[in-house]
C-alpha cells in the first residue's frame, strides 16, 4: 500500500477549484461521487449544508501532504442509523479521485473514517455498498467490515456492512 501522507481538511471556499475539478472528472469518466449528494448539484449547495448540517454529517477533503493535491471526499454522518427511516446512507461515504484509484486511498481513508466515528461513539459502523461496487466492497472488507445483510431497493441490491470499532 503507498505511504504516501494523507490529511483531512474541512470544506471551505478557497478549495472550489480543486473540488470542482475533481467532480468534473469523475462525471466526465461516467463515475459518481457517494456520500456527496450536494456536490453531485454544485459546489456552493455543498458549502451551505456542511455549514447547517456539520453537526450531523462532516465532509472532509483528503489531501495529499507532498503535492497537496485533492486526492478525495470522505463524509462521516453522526446520525443513528434507522432501517424504517428512508434515509438509508451508511455511517461513512468516501469518492477517490478518477486518476488515484487503485492505490489504496480509499482503503486508508476509511481507516481514517472508522478512527473519528470512534471518537463519536459510533459502534458498530455501518457501511452501505452497491453489490455491483466490487471496488468498495473490497475497501470493506479490507477494513473488517462484515457483512450483515442485503436490501434490494429499486431494484438495486445493497450490502450492508457492520465494523466494530
Ligand atoms: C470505490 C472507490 C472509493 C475505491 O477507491 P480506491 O482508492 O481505488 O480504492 P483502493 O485502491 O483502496 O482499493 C480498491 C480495491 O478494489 C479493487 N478494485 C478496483 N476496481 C475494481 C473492480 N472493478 N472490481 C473488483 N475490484 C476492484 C482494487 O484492485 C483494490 O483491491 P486490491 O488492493 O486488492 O488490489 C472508488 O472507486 C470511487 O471513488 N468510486 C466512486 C464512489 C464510490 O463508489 N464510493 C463508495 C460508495 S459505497
Amino acid at each position: 500500500m503507498n505511504s504516501d501522507k494523507i490529511k483531512l481538511v474541512l470544506p471551505h471556499a478557497k478549495y472550489r477549484a480543486q473540488v470542482q475539478d475533481m467532480v468534473q472528472k469523475i462525471r466526465d469518466a461516467g463515475s459518481r461521487l457517494h456520500g456527496t449528494s450536494f456536490l453531485n448539484r454544485d459546489f456552493d449547495a455543498w458549502l451551505a449544508d456542511y455549514k447547517i448540517n456539520k453537526h450531523e454529517r462532516v465532509e472532509y477533503l483528503v489531501f495529499r501532504q507532498s503535492d497537496k493535491k485533492l486526492i478525495g471526499l470522505l463524509q462521516i454522518r453522526n446520525t443513528p442509523y434507522s432501517p424504517l427511516s428512508n434515509y438509508m446512507a451508511g455511517h461513512v461515504g468516501y469518492s477517490v479521485c478518477i486518476d488515484e484509484r487503485g492505490k489504496g486511498y480509499a482503503t486508508r481513508m476509511l481507516k481514517m473514517g472508522l478512527e473519528l466515528c470512534k471518537t463519536l461513539g459510533i459502534d458498530p459502523v455501518i457501511i452501505k455498498c452497491k453489490a455491483e461496487n466490487l471496488a468498495s466492497i473490497k475497501v470493506v472488507l479490507k477494513n473488517n467490515g462484515k457483512l450483515n445483510h442485503e436490501e434490494t431497493h429499486d431494484g438495486e441490491s445493497i450490502k450492508f456492512f457492520h465494523i466494530k470499532v
